[in-house]
Protein backbone atom coordinates (compact mmCIF):
# COMPACT_ATOMS: atom_id res chain seq x y z
CA UNK A 1 0.00 0.00 0.00
CA UNK A 2 2.49 2.41 1.01
CA UNK A 3 3.22 5.13 -1.77
CA UNK A 4 5.79 6.95 -0.03
CA UNK A 5 7.44 9.79 -1.03
CA UNK A 6 11.14 9.89 -1.71
CA UNK A 7 11.51 12.57 1.45
CA UNK A 8 14.67 12.70 3.66
CA UNK A 9 13.95 12.94 7.82
CA UNK A 10 15.16 16.40 7.42
CA UNK A 11 12.58 17.18 4.65
CA UNK A 12 9.59 15.43 6.52
CA UNK A 13 10.22 17.56 9.22
CA UNK A 14 10.31 21.03 8.12
CA UNK A 15 7.84 20.32 5.29
CA UNK A 16 4.91 18.56 7.08
CA UNK A 17 2.76 21.79 6.41
CA UNK A 18 -0.62 22.65 7.14
CA UNK A 19 -2.55 21.85 4.07
CA UNK A 20 -5.82 23.57 3.58
CA UNK A 21 -6.16 25.06 -0.46
CA UNK A 22 -4.20 22.53 -1.89
CA UNK A 23 -5.88 19.63 -0.46
CA UNK A 24 -7.31 17.34 -3.54
CA UNK A 25 -10.71 16.91 -2.45
CA UNK A 26 -11.46 14.64 -5.40
CA UNK A 27 -9.39 11.89 -4.87
CA UNK A 28 -10.36 9.33 -2.33
CA UNK A 29 -8.19 8.01 0.44
CA UNK A 30 -7.42 4.32 0.76
CA UNK A 31 -8.51 2.83 4.35
CA UNK A 32 -5.23 0.83 4.45
CA UNK A 33 -3.25 3.83 3.85
CA UNK A 34 -4.87 5.66 6.74
CA UNK A 35 -4.54 1.99 9.05
CA UNK A 36 -0.56 2.43 7.83
CA UNK A 37 0.00 5.66 9.67
CA UNK A 38 -1.75 4.76 12.56
CA UNK A 39 0.26 1.92 12.48
CA UNK A 40 3.22 3.78 12.68
CA UNK A 41 1.64 6.86 14.75
CA UNK A 42 1.33 4.47 17.74
CA UNK A 43 4.68 4.15 18.23
CA UNK A 44 5.21 7.24 19.26
CA UNK A 45 5.99 7.40 23.40
CA UNK A 46 3.07 7.89 25.74
CA UNK A 47 2.65 7.85 29.76
CA UNK A 48 3.41 4.11 30.98
CA UNK A 49 2.66 2.67 27.90
CA UNK A 50 -0.83 2.75 29.05
CA UNK A 51 -1.73 3.54 25.36
CA UNK A 52 -4.97 5.10 26.29
CA UNK A 53 -4.63 6.98 22.56
CA UNK A 54 -7.55 6.33 19.87
CA UNK A 55 -8.11 7.25 16.35
CA UNK A 56 -11.50 7.95 15.41
CA UNK A 57 -11.40 8.09 11.39
CA UNK A 58 -14.48 10.00 9.74
CA UNK A 59 -15.20 9.10 5.85
CA UNK A 60 -19.24 9.38 5.82
CA UNK A 61 -20.54 12.28 4.26
CA UNK A 62 -23.05 13.41 6.08
CA UNK A 63 -21.13 12.61 9.83
CA UNK A 64 -18.28 14.82 7.84
CA UNK A 65 -20.68 17.88 7.11
CA UNK A 66 -21.70 17.87 11.24
CA UNK A 67 -18.96 17.98 12.27
CA UNK A 68 -17.77 20.68 9.52
CA UNK A 69 -21.12 22.66 10.56
CA UNK A 70 -19.92 22.54 14.21
CA UNK A 71 -16.37 23.84 13.06
CA UNK A 72 -17.97 26.49 10.79
CA UNK A 73 -19.56 27.95 13.74
CA UNK A 74 -16.34 27.78 15.95
CA UNK A 75 -15.01 29.19 12.93
CA UNK A 76 -17.24 32.28 13.51
CA UNK A 77 -16.71 33.17 16.95
CA UNK A 78 -12.84 32.86 16.02
CA UNK A 79 -12.89 35.38 13.11
CA UNK A 80 -14.44 37.81 15.46
CA UNK A 81 -11.81 37.76 18.15
CA UNK A 82 -8.33 39.07 18.22
CA UNK A 83 -6.33 35.60 17.74
CA UNK A 84 -7.20 35.33 14.10
CA UNK A 85 -4.32 35.48 12.62
CA UNK A 86 -4.55 38.05 10.46
CA UNK A 87 -5.17 40.57 13.66
CA UNK A 88 -1.29 39.03 14.72
CA UNK A 89 0.79 41.35 12.94
CA UNK A 90 4.11 42.58 13.70
CA UNK A 91 5.13 45.36 11.59
CA UNK A 92 7.62 42.47 10.53
CA UNK A 93 6.67 41.83 6.86
CA UNK A 94 8.29 38.21 6.95
CA UNK A 95 5.35 37.83 9.71
CA UNK A 96 3.14 39.70 8.77
CA UNK A 97 2.78 38.10 5.05
CA UNK A 98 3.03 34.47 6.84
CA UNK A 99 -0.70 35.50 9.03
CA UNK A 100 -2.28 36.69 6.54
CA UNK A 101 -1.22 33.79 3.85
CA UNK A 102 -2.62 31.21 6.90
CA UNK A 103 -5.72 33.81 7.61
CA UNK A 104 -7.40 33.27 3.67
CA UNK A 105 -6.10 29.54 4.13
CA UNK A 106 -8.17 28.63 6.94
CA UNK A 107 -11.20 30.76 5.59
CA UNK A 108 -10.44 28.30 2.39
CA UNK A 109 -10.80 25.36 4.73
CA UNK A 110 -13.72 26.74 6.67
CA UNK A 111 -15.47 26.63 3.74
CA UNK A 112 -14.67 23.57 2.09
CA UNK A 113 -14.28 20.93 5.42
CA UNK A 114 -17.01 19.11 4.65
CA UNK A 115 -15.54 18.40 1.39
CA UNK A 116 -12.33 16.78 2.90
CA UNK A 117 -12.51 13.03 2.15
CA UNK A 118 -11.39 12.04 5.69
CA UNK A 119 -11.68 13.84 9.01
CA UNK A 120 -9.40 12.27 11.84
CA UNK A 121 -9.77 12.40 15.46
CA UNK A 122 -7.73 11.56 17.92
CA UNK A 123 -8.83 11.17 21.02
CA UNK A 124 -7.33 10.11 25.04
CA UNK A 125 -8.94 7.93 27.07
CA UNK A 126 -9.34 10.31 30.09
CA UNK A 127 -10.47 9.81 34.38
CA UNK A 128 -12.83 12.15 35.05
CA UNK A 129 -11.25 14.98 36.59
CA UNK A 130 -7.43 14.26 34.87
CA UNK A 131 -7.60 17.92 33.96
CA UNK A 132 -7.06 19.06 37.76
CA UNK A 133 -3.25 19.31 37.68
CA UNK A 134 -0.48 20.53 35.45
CA UNK A 135 0.84 17.09 35.74
CA UNK A 136 -1.83 15.61 34.88
CA UNK A 137 -2.38 17.99 31.70
CA UNK A 138 1.29 16.90 30.54
CA UNK A 139 0.45 13.17 30.82
CA UNK A 140 -2.73 13.70 28.96
CA UNK A 141 -1.66 16.07 25.87
CA UNK A 142 1.55 14.51 26.33
CA UNK A 143 0.32 10.88 25.84
CA UNK A 144 -2.26 12.15 22.72
CA UNK A 145 -0.16 14.57 20.86
CA UNK A 146 3.61 12.73 19.50
CA UNK A 147 1.01 10.03 18.47
CA UNK A 148 -1.25 12.27 16.36
CA UNK A 149 2.09 14.20 14.92
CA UNK A 150 3.47 11.12 13.54
CA UNK A 151 0.56 10.00 12.02
CA UNK A 152 0.55 13.86 10.59
CA UNK A 153 4.46 12.96 9.62
CA UNK A 154 3.59 9.07 8.11
CA UNK A 155 0.39 11.09 6.43
CA UNK A 156 2.95 13.57 4.52
CA UNK A 157 5.55 10.83 3.76
CA UNK A 158 2.66 9.16 2.03
CA UNK A 159 1.30 12.48 -0.10
CA UNK A 160 -1.36 13.15 2.01
CA UNK A 161 -1.73 16.45 3.06
CA UNK A 162 -3.32 17.40 7.00
CA UNK A 163 -4.22 20.46 9.23
CA UNK A 164 -4.24 20.28 13.24
CA UNK A 165 -7.21 21.78 14.21
CA UNK A 166 -8.52 22.49 17.16
CA UNK A 167 -11.77 25.04 16.61
CA UNK A 168 -14.41 22.40 16.59
CA UNK A 169 -13.54 21.56 20.45
CA UNK A 170 -14.99 24.87 21.35
CA UNK A 171 -18.22 22.43 20.57
CA UNK A 172 -16.46 19.13 21.93
CA UNK A 173 -19.92 18.05 23.72
CA UNK A 174 -21.47 17.78 20.08
CA UNK A 175 -18.90 16.70 18.33
CA UNK A 176 -18.75 13.59 21.30
CA UNK A 177 -22.69 13.16 20.45
CA UNK A 178 -22.39 13.20 16.52
CA UNK A 179 -19.48 10.55 16.59
CA UNK A 180 -21.46 8.62 19.41
CA UNK A 181 -18.50 8.35 22.13
CA UNK A 182 -18.59 9.81 26.04
CA UNK A 183 -17.54 13.69 26.55
CA UNK A 184 -16.77 12.72 30.23
CA UNK A 185 -14.25 9.89 29.42
CA UNK A 186 -12.85 10.45 26.42
CA UNK A 187 -10.91 14.10 25.36
CA UNK A 188 -11.27 14.87 21.79
CA UNK A 189 -7.67 16.21 21.14
CA UNK A 190 -7.84 17.64 17.57
CA UNK A 191 -9.39 17.33 14.06
CA UNK A 192 -7.57 16.86 11.59
CA UNK A 193 -8.71 16.91 7.69
CA UNK A 194 -6.63 14.12 5.84
CA UNK A 195 -6.68 14.75 1.76
CA UNK A 196 -3.79 13.80 -0.90
CA UNK A 197 -2.16 16.72 -1.98
CA UNK A 198 -1.98 18.89 -5.00
CA UNK A 199 1.72 18.04 -5.63
CA UNK A 200 3.88 17.26 -2.99
CA UNK A 201 6.69 20.19 -2.71
CA UNK A 202 6.18 21.79 0.45
CA UNK A 203 8.51 24.88 2.28
CA UNK A 204 9.89 24.96 5.27
CA UNK A 205 7.50 27.86 6.77
CA UNK A 206 8.72 31.03 8.67
CA UNK A 207 9.57 30.65 12.08
CA UNK A 208 11.51 33.12 14.57
CA UNK A 209 15.16 32.99 14.10
CA UNK A 210 16.41 30.30 16.53
CA UNK A 211 18.08 32.15 18.35
CA UNK A 212 15.44 33.51 19.56
CA UNK A 213 14.00 30.01 20.66
CA UNK A 214 16.61 28.62 22.50
CA UNK A 215 18.20 28.82 26.01
CA UNK A 216 21.37 27.42 26.69
CA UNK A 217 21.27 27.50 30.73
CA UNK A 218 24.86 27.60 30.57
CA UNK A 219 25.02 30.85 29.16
CA UNK A 220 22.17 32.82 31.42
CA UNK A 221 22.99 33.75 34.91
CA UNK A 222 21.05 31.24 37.03
CA UNK A 223 20.82 31.72 40.79
C1 LIG B 1 -2.93 23.57 18.74
C2 LIG B 1 -3.17 23.98 17.32
C3 LIG B 1 -4.43 24.37 16.93
C4 LIG B 1 -4.68 24.72 15.61
N1 LIG B 1 -5.96 25.00 15.23
C5 LIG B 1 -6.23 25.25 13.93
C6 LIG B 1 -7.58 25.38 13.50
O1 LIG B 1 -8.54 25.24 14.27
N2 LIG B 1 -7.79 25.63 12.18
C7 LIG B 1 -6.78 25.74 11.27
O2 LIG B 1 -7.05 25.97 10.07
N3 LIG B 1 -5.48 25.60 11.65
C8 LIG B 1 -5.20 25.34 12.95
N4 LIG B 1 -3.89 25.13 13.35
C9 LIG B 1 -2.81 25.19 12.36
C10 LIG B 1 -1.96 26.45 12.52
O3 LIG B 1 -2.68 27.55 12.01
C11 LIG B 1 -0.63 26.25 11.76
O4 LIG B 1 0.09 25.21 12.35
C12 LIG B 1 0.23 27.48 11.77
O5 LIG B 1 -0.42 28.51 11.06
C13 LIG B 1 1.60 27.26 11.13
O6 LIG B 1 1.47 26.79 9.80
P1 LIG B 1 2.18 25.43 9.35
O7 LIG B 1 1.56 24.33 10.19
O8 LIG B 1 1.90 25.26 7.89
O9 LIG B 1 3.61 25.58 9.64
C14 LIG B 1 -3.62 24.74 14.66
C15 LIG B 1 -2.35 24.33 15.04
C16 LIG B 1 -2.12 23.93 16.34
C17 LIG B 1 -0.75 23.44 16.73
Amino acid sequence: MTTELALTVDELLSTTRSVRKRLDLDRPVPRELLVECIQLAIQAPNSCNAQRTRFLIVQEPHIRARLAELYRRSYADYAKGDFRAGNLLTGDTAWDDAQQRIETSTDHLCENLHRVPVLVIPCQQVDPGDERSREAQAVLWGSAVPAAWSFCLAARSRGLGTTWTTLHLRHEKEAAAILNIPYDTVQQVALIPVAYTKGTDFKPAYRLPVEEIITFIADVEVP
